[in-house]
């Protein structure tokens, strides 16, 4: 091989490591997700923005698209003060009568946040998400769409911004107002929700995850695998009621966030919460999320608790590797590390949506199910070869 040929293969090398890198939208998402979103804030610009942006991608996606929008109240010192917010909903249709499954994130932040870690990782990886569900199921996927799977972003989590305030978060007004009608009120249409709540944070230093008294007293086993690894907070945590249904969602995540190597720089945590004593100790920390509103689901006065998954790197109960100094820009937020950690979570729900709710097609020549980077990566490797033979 000639000098000119070395080059040509370190200039297409180049190529095929950029391609590769572009393979997530991660930081355009999260571009339109960097400002503070509520409605006490000086300015409610950026949550207009975040919800413009969300139905914008959902429409590109060719999701069915549905603004849901419901009254809410805050309080934020003396008066009560009714707010609007809109759920922004997106639908991948599969037959008719097949059991529903869901995937959530607030895109709406409290006043005291940052916006990027909470949630706008979140609602950037929900797009991942669908725009990968929706590619492996289109026209040039290896799925077909057999269950329905519907995407939302939750407007106004009020339980999340302190003060306790009285009305009902966006969540529970999804579950009440849009899906317990859509699965024409019964489970055994439900499949599960998958919520995911601040899922950037993570880190390989001793002591970066706090463990309370309250949580070791209530996951006891959580606690000492916890303790084991020197308090370090390399997971993910998921959070699942203990019941046999949210049980089969939780065995289904973990096989897939577990299935391949890259799994071997995190860990995924199981949280079982209870629902006895341990539910209590607990439930001040965890029941502000929006999974919430599924495991109390009360449509009338009968408990009908729905399968759900909260996601979430557990938030104030960790320190970071990362530090983002403020203002903290989407670019400088998306190390490649907390990229890792979201992407490994972005392909689990995936690849757990892809099993429950898809059927892989029959394996032609041209669809392999090769997985979502290995075509790109194909013709780098081919553009590379034809480069040195040339
Ligand atoms: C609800 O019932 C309608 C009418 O029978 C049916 O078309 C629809 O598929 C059902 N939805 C679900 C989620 O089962």
């Amino acid at each position: 091989m000639g000098r000119g040929n070395l080059w040509k293969v370190v200039l297409l090398l180049g190529f095929a490591a950029s391609s590769l890198a572009q393979k997530t939208q991660l930081q355009a998402h999260l571009e339109h997700l960097d400002g503070v979103r509520n409605p006490m804030a000086p300015s409610d610009e950026p949550r207009l923005e975040a919800r413009r942006y969300i139905k914008d991608k959902f429409r590109e996606l060719g999701l069915q698209v549905y603004g849901h929008t419901f009254r809410t109240v805050l309080k934020p010192l003396y008066d009560e003060l009714t707010v609007s917010g809109e759920n922004i909903i997106g639908v991948a249709a599969g037959a008719e009568g097949s059991p529903v499954m869901v995937v959530g994130a607030d895109y709406d932040t409290p006043l005291q946040s940052l916006p990027l870690e909470d949630n706008g990782a979140g609602v950037a990886a929900l797009l991942e998400v669908a725009r990968h569900y929706m590619h492996e199921t289109g026209a040039e996927g290896s799925f077909e769409r057999l269950n329905t799977v519907i995407f939302v972003a939750f407007d106004l989590n009020v339980k999340a911004y302190g003060n306790n305030h009285p009305g009902k978060p966006g969540s529970y007004n999804f579950l009440h107002q849009f899906l317990w009608p859509y699965i024409n009120e019964t489970s055994n249409n439900f499949a599960g929700a998958i919520i995911l709540d601040s899922i950037s944070k993570f880190s390989t230093k001793s002591n970066s995850q706090y463990v309370v008294q309250e949580f070791s007293d209530a996951f006891p086993k959580a606690s000492s695998a916890i303790a084991n690894s020197h308090n370090t907070g390399d997971f993910l945590a998921m959070f699942t009621r203990e019941d046999s249904r949210s049980i089969g969602l939780a065995n289904k995540f973990t096989a897939n966030y577990e299935k391949d190597r890259k799994a071997q720089m995190f860990r995924l945590q199981s949280m079982p919460v209870r629902d006895g004593l341990s539910f209590v100790g607990v439930l001040e920390m965890f029941n502000h999320q929006s999974h919430y509103p599924f495991w109390s689901f009360r449509p009338s006065e009968k408990l009908v608790p729905l399968p759900a998954l909260l996601l979430t790197d557990t938030d104030v109960y960790r320190m970071s590797q990362d530090v983002c100094d403020r203002p903290c820009t989407p670019a400088a937020f998306l190390t490649r590390g907390r990229e890792a950690f979201i992407t490994k979570t972005i392909e689990a729900v995936t690849n757990t949506l892809l099993n429950l709710q898809t059927e892989r097609l029959p394996v032609t020549s041209a669809s392999g199910g090769l997985g979502v980077t290995t075509p790109l990566f194909l013709i780098a490797c081919v553009t590379v070869i034809s480069g040195i033979i040339r």
